[in-house]
């Protein structure tokens, strides 16, 4: 899909990859950016100083009045972006394990499901477009350190295999990313290599012209899909390592 000329949404706009992703759009010669966001001061600082292109929208994921809003608001969007996310940095054996896993599934997977139903109409109407979601290379295997966001992320990239068999018929492309630890609020204080949310957004929209249905945005991510492809139970062993190091 060429972004030229696209009236592009995304969630989590004020975030770290989401205002990375709205700027990146914008040099990419998209038409209109829905820039999402859940809260009105975050909505009100992202139109500020940015280019008339850019439309705010308020919208929480995980309210299923303000996802039927924000589609009837944004009737001429060609490409979705579900980039809203949450991470607790929650073990499965943690305090709050049950209240941290319950929060992740509703922000990760139950809110990327009804954006993509809410919006589903809305692009076949057009003609068809496409769908990205955003989910970890962490979907793909467990880090327990993260295990119940891992658990979510999973869910996520289960959702996106399922959608896109359902919505082939329509015309709508849906296209996952993957992407390794990315320098943003999720993973402030964390010691670690971190690709830039610049260059992980650049990576996206770079996938998303190139047609590929999945994106592994940055080194890390692409390191891990290499090995997850030679050897699944080694690298499942490899994170289990990291546990309590
Ligand atoms: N950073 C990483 O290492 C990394 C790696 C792999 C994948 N990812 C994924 O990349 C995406 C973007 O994350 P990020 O790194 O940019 O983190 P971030 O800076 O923390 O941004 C997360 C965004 O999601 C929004 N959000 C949270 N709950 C929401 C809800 N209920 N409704 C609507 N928006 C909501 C946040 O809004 P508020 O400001 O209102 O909280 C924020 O805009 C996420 O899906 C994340 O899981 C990140």
């Amino acid at each position: 899909m060429k972004l030229k000329g696209k009236n592009v949404l995304i969630t989590g706009a004020n975030g770290g990859i989401g205002r990375a992703l709205v700027m990146a759009l914008l040099e990419r010669g998209a038409a209109k950016v829905y820039a999402a966001a859940r809260s009105a001061d975050a909505v009100a600082e992202l139109i500020d100083g940015s280019s008339d292109q850019v439309m705010a929208v308020r919208l929480d994921v995980t309210q299923s009045a303000s996802v039927r809003g924000a589609a009837e608001q944004c009737r001429d969007v060609e490409l979705v972006i579900n980039n809203a996310g949450v991470n607790r940095c929650m073990g499965f054996m943690g305090s709050s394990a049950m209240e941290d896993a319950r929060l992740e599934m509703e922000v990760n997977y139950f809110g990327t499901l009804a954006m993509c139903r809410a919006f589903a109409p809305v692009l076949a109407s057009r003609g068809g477009g496409a769908i990205v979601n955003v989910c970890s290379i962490i979907g793909l295997v467990n880090l327990p350190v993260n295990g119940t966001y891992c658990a979510s992320k999973a869910a996520g990239h289960s959702l996106l295999q399922g959608l896109r068999a359902e919505l082939a018929p329509r015309g709508i492309r849906v296209i996952g990313v993957y992407p390794g630890p990315v320098d943003t609020k999720m993973t402030a204080g964390q010691e670690m290599p971190k690709a830039t949310p610049d260059e992980v957004a650049a990576a996206i929209l770079a996938g998303v012209e190139m047609g590929d249905e999945y994106i592994f945005p940055d080194p890390m991510s692409r390191h891990v899909h290499a090995m997850l492809e030679k050897d699944p139970r080694q690298v499942e062993r490899d994170f289990g390592a990291m546990v309590g190091g």
